[in-house]
């Protein structure tokens, strides 16, 4: 199906040129949707509390949408792919008598990389599958109840409108909505046979109430990127985060079945403190802080912001994956940069790529706290900002400062 042709949907052809053949190629789906009741909810704080609103991303199709600026992370998955599928090609399971093969994408968002990675992953199912087999697919997108998830469903509905004879390679699935916390349990047991989280993990399910404890040691007072938090704080946050990768870990393994393949893509850290992921780490709040200082924002009201986003140390990961080697065999572990954009790019450039990064990211999230106008009024500023660090060189984006994201891959036992 060609979708840069006269298709209706616009957005998906000015999003797709940049894509991969296996998305542009996609053919049709027949949806479903249900609601499923979840065994074990994880509690989130209400959005619009004293604390930072859900990080869910930028929905719907606008300049500020995860659709529109994904495709950093789109990019990432297209290089991953040869490795992620080595242990699909050797999955038992298919070979057995399965009526029905479930894959899973935890934090999938409002689309479209989540489409592209779960047919990535069915269509080698399906390849492998030697003639005069056939289950039938289900794959289930998955993310907190506060997701766009009609962007996502509209997706479906122009892909399979336009695919004329409904569905030529063969690529046939039953696509349904998972809302909830991934960090609790969400489907029945036994019953996953792929589960899939890229770019989700690093988002905690709270962010740890003694940060805005005055009388902690824990307190992050004023701040809000965590290169500026002290050792308390960042304990408060790993031992937060440990916890949500033991729960995440506890709900796959009741979920998946024997056999089945588990891919988690999520970013890290390698020096446990201070705390420092990226070449920008200090230029967001830089730019909050004169906005304070024009009476733009509140000061208050960015004290009261924090992020829900942590990149852990490496070390604390390996462990609690280790403590799981009894219900999942690690097959491959390794930790690779996240390029925000190609080489040779001017400073305007690469300032405009990691703001497109950010925006499809934070927009949802600054615009609830924030309010539109001055996430507006940030974002312009913020670019300004990374372009005037990208000529100077005082923002680096090299070997020593790309974002580093770890991509792990385990059989359950
Ligand atoms: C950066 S997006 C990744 C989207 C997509 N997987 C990709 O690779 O482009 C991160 C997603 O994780 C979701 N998320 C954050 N916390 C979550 C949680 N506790 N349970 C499920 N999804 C969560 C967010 O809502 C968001 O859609």
């Amino acid at each position: 199906m060609d979708m840069t042709g006269s298709s209706p949907c616009k957005f998906l052809n000015e999003h797709t040129q940049s894509m991969p053949n296996v998305f542009k190629d996609l053919s049709s789906s027949i949806t479903t949707c249900m609601v499923p009741k979840q065994v074990q909810d994880v509690e989130h704080e209400e959005p619009g509390s004293a604390n930072s609103p859900l990080p869910t991303m930028g929905g719907g199709l606008g300049k500020n949408s995860y659709v529109r600026n994904s495709n950093g992370q789109a990019d990432f998955m297209e290089r991953m792919f040869p490795t992620v599928l080595k242990p699909v090609d050797e999955m038992k399971i298919l070979e057995k008598d399965t009526d029905v093969v479930r894959v899973v994408d935890f934090g999938c968002s409002s689309g479209p990389n989540t489409i592209r990675n779960v047919e990535t992953i069915l269509r080698r199912m399906k390849r492998n599958l030697s003639d005069g087999e056939c289950p039938e697919f289900q794959a289930f997108f998955q993310d907190l109840h506060e997701t766009d998830f009609n962007t996502l469903f509209r997706f479906f509905k122009t892909v399979s409108a336009n695919s004329g004879d409904n569905g030529s390679d063969d690529l046939k699935y039953f696509a349904v909505g998972a809302p909830g916390s991934c960090y609790g349990r969400i489907f029945p047991k036994s019953s996953v046979h792929f589960a899939m989280s890229t770019f989700a993990l690093h988002w905690l399910s709270r962010i740890p109430p003694v940060i805005y404890d005055q009388n902690d040691e824990a307190y992050f007072g004023a701040h809000n990127e965590l290169v500026f938090a002290s050792k308390a704080t960042i304990a408060a946050y790993a031992e937060q985060a440990n916890i949500d990768l033991r729960n995440f870990l506890d709900a796959r393994a009741t979920e998946m079945v024997p056999g089945g393949v588990m891919t988690l893509v999520f970013g890290v850290r390698k020096t446990y403190y201070p705390y420092s992921i990226g070449p920008t780490d200090m230029t967001g709040e830089k730019v909050w802080d004169e906005m304070i200082s024009e009476g733009i924002v509140d000061a208050k009201l960015k004290e009261s912001f924090k992020s829900y986003m942590y990149f852990r140390y490496l070390k604390d990961v390996e462990e609690v994956l280790d403590s799981f080697s009894s219900m999942f065999k690690t097959e491959q572990r390794h930790v690779s940069p996240f390029f925000t954009y190609p080489p040779g790019l001017t400073a305007r450039e690469q300032g405009a790529r990691f703001v497109s990064l950010q925006r499809g990211i934070n927009s949802t999230v600054f615009e609830a706290h924030f309010g539109k106008e001055a996430t507006n009024i940030f974002w312009e500023r913020y670019e300004e900002e990374l372009v005037r660090g990208f000529s100077d060189g005082t923002i680096t984006d090299d070997e020593e400062n790309y974002y580093l994201i770890l991509v792990v891959v385990a059989t359950r036992r």
